[in-house]
């Protein structure tokens, strides 16, 4: 494996980012039973986990690349990709999908010109499903960032958007 020093791990990682990482993994002692938790400090020092940051944090804490992968590709909160600065979920549980979930899905993918989990080019939006938001009642329903929307219609989404 390639020596990756903060100084030098890509063109794309910030320094100072990855310093502030090692000194997250000095915190944990880099102990592999605080992945996770390292993991996630990471992720909000750096916004999401790239390879070449899974590289990095594996190294400082002397364990194997797939190791880190390994638990970053398992829990969804964990991502590989660039967030937007704002996280849509729409709602698929039964009763938003049985009252037109999927169309809000199509409405969103088709206002923001994105697949389900990409972002928009602009890094505004990122775009992915949940299970049930707890507003069961009035479906279907979708979340911005900690904003739930209720009784949401494709045809609101428009303005609803233009709030961000
Ligand atoms: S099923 Fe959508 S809020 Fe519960």
């Amino acid at each position: 494996m390639n020596e990756i020093q903060s100084s030098n791990c890509c063109s794309d990682c910030g320094n100072d980012q990855l310093e502030q990482i090692a000194n997250v993994i000095d915190l944990y002692q880099a102990k592999p039973s605080n992945l996770i938790q390292i993991l996630h400090a990471s992720q909000q020092i750096y916004g999401y986990l790239p390879l070449d940051v899974q590289e990095f944090i594996a190294q400082k804490m002397n364990i194997s690349v797939s190791e880190v992968s390994g638990v970053v590709t398992f829990y969804s909160f964990f991502s590989t990709k660039p967030r937007g600065e704002h996280t849509i979920l729409v709602c698929m549980g039964t009763a938003c999908y049985v009252r037109g979930g999927k169309k809000l899905v199509e409405g969103l993918q088709k206002i923001l010109g994105i697949n389900l989990g990409e972002t928009t080019q602009d890094g505004k939006f990122t775009l992915e499903i949940a299970r049930c938001i707890g507003a069961c009642g009035l479906a279907p329903a979708m979340m911005i960032d900690k904003v739930v929307y209720k009784s949401v219609n494709p045809n609101k989404l428009e303005s609803i958007l233009s709030k961000y």
